[in-house]
């Protein structure tokens, strides 16, 4: 089959789109706003864009549910700093409920029944269970087109100046072991997979 997105002419129930490219890791953003109250949700429109200095993105689109921006990129550009939280397999129950479109000001952290503790370098707390945290300094955000004008599209792109890895990751000959955490990571639908499998390739030459 054959289909334009734009024009949604897929035949299917749903756009098949998010299901295609996959599995979307799942940037678990906290920040906090002017007045210093706590937020937390996740983003399956992130990744690591750059390492050398380390460059993240994520993509807050559309609105929240009473209209205006997201709560994660306003308290980004007003105070310059998030944290990206692994999401584990542990944690599942806890991101999904920070998700949930609650009011700005409202700590989903708590609501979600998380501890969050300091950050080194940056003012974003960071989730205290989960065993890996990229501390960020907001460097910019590119606002792309959108079909909808009402409907933002938007990327932002922080800069990763303090990363903290549990220990229980490394392994005895200084690797991270990565599936001793169990990520989370995003398909299409309401589908998730976790990485707990790997196998290795030598790159040629
Ligand atoms: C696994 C998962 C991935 C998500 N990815 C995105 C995303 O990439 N972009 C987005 O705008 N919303 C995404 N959402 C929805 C946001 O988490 C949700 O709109 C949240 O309320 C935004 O919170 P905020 O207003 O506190 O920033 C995702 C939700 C889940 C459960």
């Amino acid at each position: 089959m054959f289909y334009e997105p734009r024009l949604n002419n897929s035949g299917l129930p749903i756009d098949p789109l998010k299901a295609l490219v996959v599995p979307r890791p799942i940037g678990w953003i906290s920040s906090v706003d002017g007045a210093g109250a706590v937020n937390l949700a996740p983003f399956s429109f992130f990744n690591l864009v750059a390492d050398a200095p380390p460059i993240v993105i994520f993509a807050p689109s559309g609105q929240k549910p009473g209209g205006g921006i997201k709560d994660s990129r306003r308290n980004v550009e007003a105070t310059g700093a998030f944290v990206v939280n692994l999401a584990t397999w542990d944690l599942r129950e806890a991101m999904n409920a920070t998700s949930a479109g609650l009011p700005a000001g409202t700590d989903e952290a708590a609501a979600a029944g998380l501890t969050m503790v300091p950050s080194r370098l940056v003012n974003a707390p960071r989730v205290a269970l989960s065993p890996v945290a990229l501390e960020c300094r907001y460097l910019q955000t590119v606002s792309l087109p959108s079909l909808d004008p009402a409907e933002p599209n938007d990327v932002i792109f922080g800069d990763v100046v303090g990363i903290h890895i549990d220990d229980r990751l490394i392994t005895p000959e200084g690797r991270v072991d990565i599936t001793i955490a169990k990520p989370i990571a995003r398909l299409g639908y309401s589908l998730y997979t976790t990485v707990s499998e790997t196998f290795a390739m030598k790159r040629p030459g």
